[in-house]
Protein backbone atom coordinates (compact mmCIF):
# COMPACT_ATOMS: atom_id res chain seq x y z
CA UNK A 1 0.00 0.00 0.00
CA UNK A 2 1.33 3.46 -0.98
CA UNK A 3 2.02 6.28 1.48
CA UNK A 4 2.31 9.47 0.36
CA UNK A 5 2.92 12.51 2.34
CA UNK A 6 2.13 16.02 1.93
CA UNK A 7 3.69 19.04 4.40
CA UNK A 8 1.91 22.63 4.31
CA UNK A 9 4.19 25.08 5.51
CA UNK A 10 1.80 27.54 6.36
CA UNK A 11 1.61 30.92 8.14
CA UNK A 12 0.39 30.01 11.89
CA UNK A 13 1.28 26.34 11.68
CA UNK A 14 2.44 23.86 9.59
CA UNK A 15 0.86 20.74 8.89
CA UNK A 16 1.07 17.37 7.59
CA UNK A 17 -1.02 14.81 6.16
CA UNK A 18 -0.41 10.42 5.28
CA UNK A 19 -2.49 9.48 2.26
CA UNK A 20 -2.99 5.77 0.72
CA UNK A 21 -3.67 5.49 -3.25
CA UNK A 22 -6.97 5.84 -2.69
CA UNK A 23 -6.57 9.59 -1.50
CA UNK A 24 -7.62 8.16 2.35
CA UNK A 25 -6.40 10.27 5.08
CA UNK A 26 -4.42 8.04 7.15
CA UNK A 27 -2.35 10.19 9.75
CA UNK A 28 -2.61 14.21 10.15
CA UNK A 29 -0.58 16.29 12.34
CA UNK A 30 -0.34 20.04 13.39
CA UNK A 31 2.69 22.36 14.99
CA UNK A 32 1.50 26.00 15.70
CA UNK A 33 4.29 28.75 15.41
CA UNK A 34 4.57 32.45 15.95
CA UNK A 35 5.25 35.60 13.35
CA UNK A 36 5.90 38.80 14.07
CA UNK A 37 5.04 42.48 12.92
CA UNK A 38 7.95 44.43 13.85
CA UNK A 39 6.21 47.64 12.49
CA UNK A 40 2.63 48.24 11.33
CA UNK A 41 2.18 46.77 7.63
CA UNK A 42 5.72 44.08 8.10
CA UNK A 43 4.97 40.69 8.61
CA UNK A 44 8.18 37.98 9.43
CA UNK A 45 8.86 34.91 10.55
CA UNK A 46 12.20 33.09 11.79
CA UNK A 47 12.65 29.98 9.09
CA UNK A 48 13.73 27.67 12.07
CA UNK A 49 9.98 28.25 13.58
CA UNK A 50 9.13 25.94 10.06
CA UNK A 51 11.78 23.45 10.64
CA UNK A 52 10.86 23.30 13.88
CA UNK A 53 7.85 22.53 12.81
CA UNK A 54 8.04 20.31 9.85
CA UNK A 55 10.37 18.21 12.76
CA UNK A 56 7.24 17.93 14.98
CA UNK A 57 4.31 16.72 12.51
CA UNK A 58 6.81 14.65 10.70
CA UNK A 59 7.45 12.89 13.88
CA UNK A 60 4.00 12.97 14.92
CA UNK A 61 2.86 11.07 12.03
CA UNK A 62 5.57 8.87 12.52
CA UNK A 63 5.97 7.54 8.92
CA UNK A 64 9.66 7.72 8.26
CA UNK A 65 9.60 5.76 4.45
CA UNK A 66 6.75 7.41 2.71
CA UNK A 67 6.53 6.22 -0.95
CA UNK A 68 6.68 10.30 -1.65
CA UNK A 69 6.66 13.35 -0.10
CA UNK A 70 4.85 16.57 -1.41
CA UNK A 71 5.58 20.49 0.03
CA UNK A 72 3.33 23.30 -0.20
CA UNK A 73 3.21 26.33 2.12
CA UNK A 74 2.63 30.09 2.32
CA UNK A 75 3.17 31.83 -1.34
CA UNK A 76 5.68 34.85 -1.75
CA UNK A 77 7.99 34.56 1.30
CA UNK A 78 11.64 35.79 0.91
CA UNK A 79 14.20 33.33 2.83
CA UNK A 80 17.83 35.20 2.11
CA UNK A 81 20.75 32.50 2.40
CA UNK A 82 24.06 33.66 2.47
CA UNK A 83 27.51 31.75 1.63
CA UNK A 84 27.31 29.31 3.79
CA UNK A 85 23.30 28.96 3.27
CA UNK A 86 22.69 30.41 6.98
CA UNK A 87 19.26 32.42 7.14
CA UNK A 88 20.75 35.99 7.00
CA UNK A 89 17.70 38.05 8.24
CA UNK A 90 14.10 37.23 9.24
CA UNK A 91 11.77 35.73 6.11
CA UNK A 92 9.72 38.68 4.75
CA UNK A 93 6.08 37.06 4.42
CA UNK A 94 3.15 37.10 1.47
CA UNK A 95 1.48 40.02 3.47
CA UNK A 96 4.44 41.74 4.13
CA UNK A 97 3.46 45.40 3.04
CA UNK A 98 7.14 47.49 3.08
CA UNK A 99 7.65 46.98 -0.73
CA UNK A 100 5.52 49.52 -2.62
CA UNK A 101 8.74 51.98 -3.55
CA UNK A 102 10.45 48.69 -4.89
CA UNK A 103 7.79 47.02 -6.76
CA UNK A 104 7.96 51.10 -8.59
CA UNK A 105 10.88 50.51 -8.97
CA UNK A 106 10.01 47.27 -11.21
CA UNK A 107 8.02 49.05 -12.83
CA UNK A 108 10.26 51.94 -14.43
CA UNK A 109 13.06 49.25 -14.94
CA UNK A 110 11.03 46.74 -16.84
CA UNK A 111 8.57 48.97 -18.20
CA UNK A 112 5.10 48.34 -16.13
CA UNK A 113 3.30 46.82 -19.56
CA UNK A 114 6.46 44.28 -20.04
CA UNK A 115 6.50 43.56 -16.57
CA UNK A 116 2.34 42.04 -17.13
CA UNK A 117 3.56 40.69 -20.47
CA UNK A 118 5.82 38.54 -18.89
CA UNK A 119 5.03 37.92 -15.52
CA UNK A 120 0.84 37.94 -16.05
CA UNK A 121 1.21 40.41 -13.03
CA UNK A 122 1.90 43.68 -12.19
CA UNK A 123 4.87 43.82 -9.37
CA UNK A 124 2.70 43.60 -5.67
CA UNK A 125 3.74 44.14 -2.12
CA UNK A 126 3.34 40.79 -0.93
CA UNK A 127 5.41 39.21 -3.97
CA UNK A 128 9.32 38.09 -3.68
CA UNK A 129 11.11 40.36 -5.93
CA UNK A 130 10.50 43.43 -4.63
CA UNK A 131 11.70 42.15 -0.99
CA UNK A 132 14.96 40.90 -2.66
CA UNK A 133 15.00 45.01 -3.97
CA UNK A 134 14.57 46.13 -0.92
CA UNK A 135 17.06 44.09 0.92
CA UNK A 136 19.52 45.82 -1.53
CA UNK A 137 17.74 49.41 -1.05
CA UNK A 138 17.84 48.98 2.81
CA UNK A 139 20.01 46.41 4.21
CA UNK A 140 23.33 46.49 1.76
CA UNK A 141 25.42 45.01 4.88
CA UNK A 142 22.64 41.91 4.40
CA UNK A 143 22.20 41.96 0.66
CA UNK A 144 25.96 41.56 0.29
CA UNK A 145 26.49 38.35 1.91
CA UNK A 146 23.11 36.95 -0.01
CA UNK A 147 24.04 33.78 -2.11
CA UNK A 148 20.27 32.53 -2.58
CA UNK A 149 16.54 33.45 -1.91
CA UNK A 150 14.05 30.55 -1.29
CA UNK A 151 10.32 30.53 -0.32
CA UNK A 152 8.94 29.33 2.42
CA UNK A 153 8.53 25.99 1.44
CA UNK A 154 11.48 25.29 -1.03
CA UNK A 155 13.60 26.22 2.16
CA UNK A 156 11.95 23.32 3.68
CA UNK A 157 13.37 21.03 1.00
CA UNK A 158 16.61 22.36 1.38
CA UNK A 159 16.66 21.14 5.08
CA UNK A 160 15.05 17.89 3.80
CA UNK A 161 17.22 17.38 0.74
CA UNK A 162 20.80 19.60 0.78
CA UNK A 163 18.95 20.81 -2.55
CA UNK A 164 17.62 24.51 -4.13
CA UNK A 165 14.30 23.90 -6.18
CA UNK A 166 11.10 25.09 -6.79
CA UNK A 167 8.32 24.22 -9.09
CA UNK A 168 6.28 26.68 -11.36
CA UNK A 169 2.99 27.62 -9.33
CA UNK A 170 4.98 29.13 -6.17
CA UNK A 171 7.85 30.66 -8.44
CA UNK A 172 5.43 32.22 -10.45
CA UNK A 173 4.62 34.44 -6.92
CA UNK A 174 8.29 35.55 -6.86
CA UNK A 175 7.43 38.01 -9.65
CA UNK A 176 10.21 36.97 -11.85
CA UNK A 177 8.69 33.94 -13.65
CA UNK A 178 8.04 33.71 -17.26
CA UNK A 179 4.64 32.43 -17.16
CA UNK A 180 4.46 30.77 -20.74
CA UNK A 181 7.98 29.42 -20.59
CA UNK A 182 7.19 28.47 -16.82
CA UNK A 183 11.12 29.23 -15.94
CA UNK A 184 12.81 32.32 -15.01
CA UNK A 185 12.49 35.22 -17.23
CA UNK A 186 16.05 36.47 -17.75
CA UNK A 187 15.32 39.41 -19.62
CA UNK A 188 13.50 40.80 -16.40
CA UNK A 189 16.88 39.65 -14.55
CA UNK A 190 18.91 41.75 -16.48
CA UNK A 191 17.18 44.95 -16.05
CA UNK A 192 17.14 44.23 -12.29
CA UNK A 193 20.60 43.29 -12.06
CA UNK A 194 19.93 40.19 -10.04
CA UNK A 195 21.87 37.06 -10.43
CA UNK A 196 20.69 33.99 -12.07
CA UNK A 197 22.84 31.98 -9.25
CA UNK A 198 20.37 33.58 -6.59
CA UNK A 199 17.64 31.72 -7.63
CA UNK A 200 16.83 27.60 -7.44
CA UNK A 201 15.68 25.59 -10.68
CA UNK A 202 12.31 25.30 -11.70
CA UNK A 203 10.53 22.28 -12.41
CA UNK A 204 6.73 21.46 -12.96
CA UNK A 205 4.64 20.87 -9.67
CA UNK A 206 4.40 16.97 -9.86
CA UNK A 207 7.88 16.15 -10.91
CA UNK A 208 10.42 14.85 -8.44
CA UNK A 209 13.20 17.54 -7.51
CA UNK A 210 15.46 16.20 -5.02
CA UNK A 211 15.37 12.80 -2.69
CA UNK A 212 15.62 13.22 1.05
CA UNK A 213 19.32 13.42 2.82
CA UNK A 214 20.56 13.73 6.14
CA UNK A 215 18.24 12.06 8.15
CA UNK A 216 15.86 14.83 9.05
CA UNK A 217 13.19 13.68 11.51
CA UNK A 218 14.47 10.29 11.06
CA UNK A 219 13.15 9.91 7.19
CA UNK A 220 15.49 7.73 5.82
CA UNK A 221 17.26 8.71 2.92
CA UNK A 222 16.52 8.57 -0.69
CA UNK A 223 12.69 9.23 -0.53
CA UNK A 224 11.66 11.43 -3.44
CA UNK A 225 10.32 15.05 -2.83
CA UNK A 226 8.02 16.27 -5.47
CA UNK A 227 8.11 19.87 -6.30
CA UNK A 228 4.99 20.57 -4.76
CA UNK A 229 2.75 23.91 -4.87
CA UNK A 230 2.31 27.45 -3.24
CA UNK A 231 -0.54 26.96 -0.82
CA UNK A 232 -3.14 27.71 -3.55
CA UNK A 233 -2.44 25.74 -6.23
CA UNK A 234 -1.98 22.96 -4.20
CA UNK A 235 -5.05 23.38 -2.29
CA UNK A 236 -6.81 23.91 -5.61
CA UNK A 237 -5.89 20.03 -6.57
CA UNK A 238 -7.24 19.16 -3.59
CA UNK A 239 -10.26 20.42 -4.35
CA UNK A 240 -10.36 19.09 -8.09
CA UNK A 241 -9.72 22.50 -9.52
CA UNK A 242 -8.09 21.10 -12.47
CA UNK A 243 -10.47 22.28 -15.95
CA UNK A 244 -11.02 25.68 -16.89
CA UNK A 245 -14.38 26.84 -15.49
CA UNK A 246 -15.06 25.52 -12.01
CA UNK A 247 -14.38 27.60 -9.17
CA UNK A 248 -13.18 27.07 -5.50
CA UNK A 249 -12.85 29.10 -2.34
CA UNK A 250 -10.51 28.74 0.04
CA UNK A 251 -11.28 30.68 3.47
CA UNK A 252 -8.31 30.86 5.61
CA UNK A 253 -5.93 34.14 7.28
CA UNK A 254 -6.65 34.80 3.58
CA UNK A 255 -9.09 34.30 1.18
CA UNK A 256 -8.47 32.87 -2.29
CA UNK A 257 -11.25 32.46 -5.37
CA UNK A 258 -9.16 30.33 -7.62
CA UNK A 259 -9.87 28.88 -10.78
CA UNK A 260 -8.04 27.09 -14.02
CA UNK A 261 -7.03 28.39 -17.18
CA UNK A 262 -6.45 27.03 -20.47
CA UNK A 263 -3.66 29.66 -21.18
CA UNK A 264 -2.20 32.50 -19.26
CA UNK A 265 -4.47 35.04 -19.38
CA UNK A 266 -4.41 37.89 -17.22
CA UNK A 267 -6.66 41.15 -16.32
CA UNK A 268 -4.96 44.15 -17.94
CA UNK A 269 -5.43 45.70 -14.27
CA UNK A 270 -3.98 43.57 -12.32
CA UNK A 271 -6.99 43.04 -10.46
CA UNK A 272 -6.16 39.23 -9.72
CA UNK A 273 -3.40 37.23 -10.05
CA UNK A 274 -2.39 34.31 -12.80
CA UNK A 275 -0.06 32.12 -12.23
CA UNK A 276 1.02 28.78 -13.50
CA UNK A 277 -0.75 25.76 -11.93
CA UNK A 278 0.49 22.86 -10.49
CA UNK A 279 -1.34 20.02 -13.69
CA UNK A 280 0.67 22.07 -16.20
CA UNK A 281 -1.66 24.50 -16.81
CA UNK A 282 -2.34 27.98 -15.42
CA UNK A 283 -4.69 29.18 -13.01
CA UNK A 284 -6.36 32.38 -11.82
CA UNK A 285 -6.69 33.57 -8.54
CA UNK A 286 -8.19 37.08 -6.50
CA UNK A 287 -6.43 36.88 -3.06
CA UNK A 288 -7.81 39.17 -0.45
CA UNK A 289 -6.11 39.51 2.03
CA UNK A 290 -8.62 39.72 5.41
CA UNK A 291 -10.91 37.09 5.13
CA UNK A 292 -10.86 34.70 8.11
CA UNK A 293 -8.40 37.32 9.33
CA UNK A 294 -11.31 39.93 9.67
CA UNK A 295 -13.44 37.57 11.48
CA UNK A 296 -11.01 36.44 13.48
CA UNK A 297 -10.03 40.00 14.55
CA UNK A 298 -13.40 41.21 15.49
CA UNK A 299 -14.28 37.36 17.72
CA UNK A 300 -10.96 38.38 19.37
CA UNK A 301 -11.11 42.01 19.79
CA UNK A 302 -14.94 42.23 21.02
CA UNK A 303 -16.23 38.64 20.85
CA UNK A 304 -13.14 36.20 23.08
CA UNK A 305 -15.82 35.72 26.11
CA UNK A 306 -18.25 33.61 23.35
CA UNK A 307 -17.69 30.33 21.10
CA UNK A 308 -17.81 30.41 17.47
CA UNK A 309 -21.06 28.87 18.09
CA UNK A 310 -22.72 31.96 20.03
CA UNK A 311 -20.81 34.43 17.81
CA UNK A 312 -22.53 32.99 14.70
CA UNK A 313 -25.83 32.87 16.43
CA UNK A 314 -25.43 36.61 16.90
CA UNK A 315 -25.12 37.18 13.44
CA UNK A 316 -28.06 35.01 12.27
CA UNK A 317 -31.10 37.30 13.93
CA UNK A 318 -29.45 39.94 11.51
CA UNK A 319 -31.51 40.36 8.22
CA UNK A 320 -29.41 40.40 5.28
CA UNK A 321 -27.34 43.77 4.43
CA UNK A 322 -26.84 43.67 7.94
CA UNK A 323 -29.59 46.85 8.64
CA UNK A 324 -27.54 49.38 6.61
CA UNK A 325 -24.14 48.60 8.05
CA UNK A 326 -21.55 47.94 5.68
CA UNK A 327 -17.85 46.80 6.07
CA UNK A 328 -15.10 47.36 4.40
CA UNK A 329 -12.41 44.45 4.91
CA UNK A 330 -8.81 45.99 4.16
CA UNK A 331 -7.40 44.82 7.34
CA UNK A 332 -3.98 44.56 5.74
CA UNK A 333 -4.35 46.45 2.45
CA UNK A 334 -6.07 44.48 -0.16
CA UNK A 335 -4.55 42.76 -3.09
CA UNK A 336 -7.86 41.60 -5.05
CA UNK A 337 -9.65 43.38 -6.71
CA UNK A 338 -8.77 46.49 -5.57
CA UNK A 339 -4.45 46.91 -5.29
CA UNK A 340 -4.15 48.94 -2.26
CA UNK A 341 -1.12 48.22 0.13
CA UNK A 342 -2.55 51.38 2.03
CA UNK A 343 -6.63 50.48 1.77
CA UNK A 344 -8.00 50.33 5.66
CA UNK A 345 -11.04 48.80 6.97
CA UNK A 346 -14.07 50.33 8.29
CA UNK A 347 -18.01 49.88 9.33
CA UNK A 348 -19.88 52.51 7.45
CA UNK A 349 -23.78 53.33 7.92
CA UNK A 350 -23.57 52.53 11.69
CA UNK A 351 -26.83 53.92 13.67
CA UNK A 352 -27.21 53.12 17.71
CA UNK A 353 -29.30 50.57 16.86
CA UNK A 354 -25.81 48.42 15.15
CA UNK A 355 -26.12 45.90 17.88
CA UNK A 356 -23.31 42.74 17.66
CA UNK A 357 -24.79 40.64 15.61
CA UNK A 358 -25.11 43.61 12.98
CA UNK A 359 -20.89 43.90 13.17
CA UNK A 360 -20.29 39.99 13.32
CA UNK A 361 -23.03 39.74 10.24
CA UNK A 362 -21.80 42.67 8.26
CA UNK A 363 -17.85 41.71 8.64
CA UNK A 364 -18.85 38.20 7.13
CA UNK A 365 -21.31 40.45 4.39
CA UNK A 366 -18.42 42.08 3.89
CA UNK A 367 -15.80 39.47 3.20
CA UNK A 368 -18.18 38.01 1.25
CA UNK A 369 -18.54 41.19 -0.83
CA UNK A 370 -15.50 41.37 -1.52
CA UNK A 371 -14.71 38.08 -3.01
CA UNK A 372 -17.21 38.57 -4.96
CA UNK A 373 -15.44 41.40 -6.29
CA UNK A 374 -12.33 39.17 -7.02
CA UNK A 375 -14.90 36.75 -9.03
CA UNK A 376 -16.37 39.25 -11.26
CA UNK A 377 -12.81 39.52 -12.44
CA UNK A 378 -12.30 35.85 -12.80
CA UNK A 379 -15.73 35.85 -15.08
CA UNK A 380 -14.29 37.67 -17.47
CA UNK A 381 -11.34 35.45 -17.76
CA UNK A 382 -13.80 31.98 -18.43
CA UNK A 383 -14.35 31.07 -14.80
CA UNK A 384 -17.82 30.13 -14.27
CA UNK A 385 -18.98 28.72 -11.00
CA UNK A 386 -21.92 26.38 -11.39
CA UNK A 387 -21.01 25.79 -7.91
CA UNK A 388 -18.16 26.72 -5.86
CA UNK A 389 -15.86 24.27 -3.50
CA UNK A 390 -14.84 25.88 -0.79
CA UNK A 391 -11.82 24.64 2.11
CA UNK A 392 -9.93 26.65 5.16
CA UNK A 393 -11.30 27.34 8.66
CA UNK A 394 -14.34 29.79 8.01
CA UNK A 395 -15.93 26.85 5.57
CA UNK A 396 -16.77 25.16 9.32
CA UNK A 397 -19.60 28.20 9.69
CA UNK A 398 -22.98 27.00 8.25
CA UNK A 399 -23.62 31.35 8.57
CA UNK A 400 -20.71 32.07 6.59
CA UNK A 401 -21.42 29.66 4.11
CA UNK A 402 -25.32 30.52 3.59
CA UNK A 403 -23.99 33.83 3.15
CA UNK A 404 -21.79 32.79 0.57
CA UNK A 405 -24.40 30.70 -1.81
CA UNK A 406 -26.97 33.87 -1.43
CA UNK A 407 -24.10 36.44 -2.35
CA UNK A 408 -22.78 34.28 -5.12
CA UNK A 409 -26.29 33.24 -6.33
CA UNK A 410 -24.88 29.76 -6.46
CA UNK A 411 -24.45 26.61 -4.41
CA UNK A 412 -21.99 26.11 -2.27
CA UNK A 413 -20.06 22.48 -1.49
CA UNK A 414 -17.35 21.53 1.12
CA UNK A 415 -15.45 18.40 0.38
CA UNK A 416 -15.05 15.27 2.00
CA UNK A 417 -11.19 15.70 2.66
CA UNK A 418 -11.01 19.47 3.58
CA UNK A 419 -7.05 19.34 4.28
CA UNK A 420 -6.93 21.71 1.52
CA UNK A 421 -3.06 22.36 0.53
CA UNK A 422 -1.54 19.33 2.30
CA UNK A 423 -3.78 17.22 0.71
CA UNK A 424 -3.00 18.62 -2.47
CA UNK A 425 0.75 18.16 -2.19
CA UNK A 426 -0.04 14.73 -1.19
CA UNK A 427 -1.17 14.13 -4.29
CA UNK A 428 1.23 15.75 -6.00
CA UNK A 429 3.18 13.28 -4.44
CA UNK A 430 1.71 10.18 -5.96
CA UNK A 431 2.01 11.69 -9.10
CA UNK A 432 5.91 12.02 -8.86
CA UNK A 433 6.11 8.53 -7.28
CA UNK A 434 3.76 7.02 -10.36
CA UNK A 435 0.89 5.89 -7.47
CA UNK A 436 -1.11 8.15 -9.97
CA UNK A 437 -0.40 8.48 -13.47
CA UNK A 438 -1.26 11.96 -13.74
CA UNK A 439 -2.58 14.73 -11.69
CA UNK A 440 -5.91 14.75 -13.17
CA UNK A 441 -6.30 11.63 -11.76
CA UNK A 442 -5.43 12.04 -8.37
CA UNK A 443 -7.52 14.45 -7.77
CA UNK A 444 -10.66 12.70 -9.31
CA UNK A 445 -11.13 11.08 -6.40
CA UNK A 446 -12.11 14.80 -4.23
CA UNK A 447 -15.58 13.98 -3.34
CA UNK A 448 -17.96 16.79 -2.17
CA UNK A 449 -20.06 16.12 0.63
CA UNK A 450 -22.46 18.40 1.69
CA UNK A 451 -24.11 21.33 -0.36
CA UNK A 452 -25.43 24.93 0.87
CA UNK A 453 -28.08 26.21 -1.84
CA UNK A 454 -28.82 29.76 -2.10
CA UNK A 455 -32.02 30.92 -0.15
CA UNK A 456 -33.06 33.71 -1.53
CA UNK A 457 -32.22 36.19 0.28
CA UNK A 458 -31.41 39.18 -2.11
CA UNK A 459 -28.01 40.79 -1.85
CA UNK A 460 -27.97 42.86 -5.11
CA UNK A 461 -28.35 46.29 -3.60
CA UNK A 462 -25.49 46.06 -0.47
CA UNK A 463 -23.49 44.16 -3.01
CA UNK A 464 -23.82 47.23 -5.66
CA UNK A 465 -23.17 49.93 -2.60
CA UNK A 466 -20.21 48.07 -1.13
CA UNK A 467 -18.54 47.99 -4.91
CA UNK A 468 -19.51 52.04 -5.48
CA UNK A 469 -18.33 53.18 -1.69
CA UNK A 470 -15.15 54.51 -2.00
CA UNK A 471 -12.59 53.41 0.52
CA UNK A 472 -10.57 54.79 3.10
CA UNK A 473 -6.82 55.26 2.89
CA UNK A 474 -4.14 55.26 5.56
CA UNK A 475 -3.13 58.99 6.23
CA UNK A 476 -0.09 58.13 7.55
CA UNK A 477 0.95 56.64 4.70
CA UNK A 478 4.69 57.35 3.30
CA UNK A 479 4.26 60.33 0.56
CA UNK A 480 5.02 59.25 -3.44
C1 LIG B 1 -1.46 33.74 -2.29
C2 LIG B 1 -1.19 34.31 -0.93
C3 LIG B 1 -1.63 33.59 0.28
C4 LIG B 1 -0.43 33.05 0.97
C5 LIG B 1 -0.71 32.62 2.39
O1 LIG B 1 -1.08 34.59 -3.31
O2 LIG B 1 -0.61 35.33 -0.79
O3 LIG B 1 -2.54 32.59 0.00
O4 LIG B 1 0.13 32.04 0.19
O5 LIG B 1 -1.46 31.55 2.55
Amino acid sequence: MARLLGIDVGTSGCKAVLIDEFGVVLKQALAEYPFMTPQPGWTEQDPQEWVGGVKKVIEAIGELKPDAIGLTGQMHGSVFLGRDNEVIRPALLWNDQRTAKECQEINERVGSDEVKKITGNPPLTGFQAPKILWLRNHEPHHFEKLKKVLLPKDYVRFVLSGEFATEVSDASGVGLLDLSKRNWSQSMLDELKLPNQFFPTVSESYAVTSYTKGGFAGLVDGIPIVGGGGDQAAGAIGSGIIKAGPVSMSLGTSGVVFTALNSPAYDDEGRVHTFCHANGGWHAMGVMLSCGGAVEWLKKSLFSHITYKEFDGLAESVPAGSRGVLFQPYLAGERSPIIDPYARGSWLGLSLGSDQGVLIRSVIEGVCFGLKGSYDVLASLGARAEQIRVTGGGSKSNLWLQILADVFEVPVARLETSEGPSYGAALLAGVGAKVFDSVEAAAAGVKETEVIHPSGLDYRLPLQIFKETPYFRDYSRPKG
